[in-house]
């Protein structure tokens, strides 16, 4: 079992990843639940799969939402807090997140408002969870008006990781996750790029034991962008690299059609591409990036969208701050910064690029 801390003083915690991990009794785990009232939120796909397997584990209520993005909402809250309320939870209670990212945003949001806050304890089962979502303590829900407008910081407990829960998962959900490894692996560590590389065929055939490693790897590094700077002050926005390409390109595909990850895999390729457009990485460090991302069979380029609307819904997009459009732009392989001079002419251009 490998176990990673996300060092955040009296709000630390703990990550343990293993393969099979809750097919029996979690010490750690239980320490924290003790006898509290426990609710957990799933979604309807999770649930159906594995509500036996978990109810095993954990002694909990259930709180069962349609699966989906389109319904990390505040309907969905309001249904949580009812079953909140009938299971008897009060605010020694714990709210456990099981599920993909949409179940641990939102029950995420909801222990932290309900009673003005709760103990939560993250269980991810998509690979997107495992290295992103479920560390870190964002928490939220969607708005008509936007992705993830309304939340709070809320860090977990503790996060459980059982790599035997991909096993289960579509491929598309697997390469979903896959785009946010690569993006920590460009940005943050080229090391662990050059492992990606050599490991292609670990990463298709879905190898549990290399997982289980470089779920590990992409943990310790979002838990160290998490201590130096938790409340996205700095540092912790270069986890956004591409995602504000991704984003504009999944609102043009009305959230449906092109997945998240996929988004954020055009999106570095468009990332990538302005950055040797204006000379700030080398032409061979994206052909590296561009080569990885095929391999594993993720997308990078579009077909059906404006390149002059993508731009549009990127101004819009939260993470933009007052009227200069930043962007996370790697210098080279394992190293991506914040840049705020990128022209509009330059990002249109680089968006352009990608369209087939
Ligand atoms: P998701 O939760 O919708 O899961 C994807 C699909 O996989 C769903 O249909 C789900 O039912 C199914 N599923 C989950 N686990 C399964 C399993 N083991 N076997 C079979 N099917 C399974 O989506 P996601 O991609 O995990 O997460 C996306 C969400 O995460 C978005 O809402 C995004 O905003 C959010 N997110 C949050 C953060 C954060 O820091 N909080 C970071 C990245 C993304
Ligand atoms: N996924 C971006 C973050 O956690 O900050």
């Amino acid at each position: 079992m490998k176990k990673i801390k996300v060092d955040l003083g009296e709000r630390a915690y703990d990550i343990l990843i293993s393969a099979g991990i809750t097919n029996s009794p979690i010490k750690e785990l239980n320490d924290i639940l003790g006898e509290r009232k426990i609710l957990t939120v799933t979604d309807t796909n999770v649930s159906e799969i594995y509500k036996l397997h978990i109810s095993q584990i954990i002694d909990s209520e259930f709180s069962i939402f349609q699966a989906g993005e389109e319904n990390k909402t505040l309907e969905t809250m309001g249904k949580i807090y009812h079953d909140a309320v009938c299971a008897g939870l009060n605010r020694k209670s714990v709210i456990t997140g099981f599920g993909g990212g949409v179940s641990g945003d939102i029950a995420g949001f909801a222990a932290s408002s309900y009673m003005r806050g709760i103990d939560f304890v993250q269980i991810p089962t998509t690979l997107l969870a495992m290295v992103d979502s479920s560390v870190g303590g964002k928490t939220g829900v969607d708005l008509p008006e936007g992705k993830n407008l309304v939340g709070a910081f809320w860090q977990p407990q503790i996060v459980i990781i059982d790599t035997h829960f991909l096993q289960t998962l579509p491929k598309r959900e697997i390469l979903c996750g896959l785009a946010e490894i690569v993006k920590y692996a460009v940005i943050m560590d080229s090391d662990f790029f050059d492992l990606l590389e050599q490991n292609v065929d670990k990463l298709i055939n879905l190898d549990l034991e290399f997982y289980e490693k470089i779920i590990a790897k992409c943990c310790e590094l979002k838990a160290y962008v998490v201590k130096e700077d938790e409340k996205e002050n700095g540092l912790r926005a270069i986890l956004n690299y591409g995602h504000t390409f991704g984003h504009a390109i999944e609102k043009e595909a009305n959230y449906g059609e092109i997945q998240h990850g996929e988004g954020v895999s055009i999106g570095m390729s468009i990332a990538a591409d302005l950055a040797v457009n204006v000379r700030y990485m080398q032409k061979e460090d994206a052909i590296r990036q561009e080569n990885l991302l095929k391999q594993l069979g993720l997308p990078t380029s579009y077909s059906n969208f404006q390149p002059e609307k993508l731009f549009e819904n990127m101004s819009s997009d939260k993470k933009k701050q007052d009227s200069k459009t930043r962007l996370i732009l790697p210098s080279q392989i394992g190293i991506a910064s914040l840049l705020d001079y990128i022209t509009k002419e330059d990002i249109i251009s680089a968006i352009r690029g990608r369209k087939n």
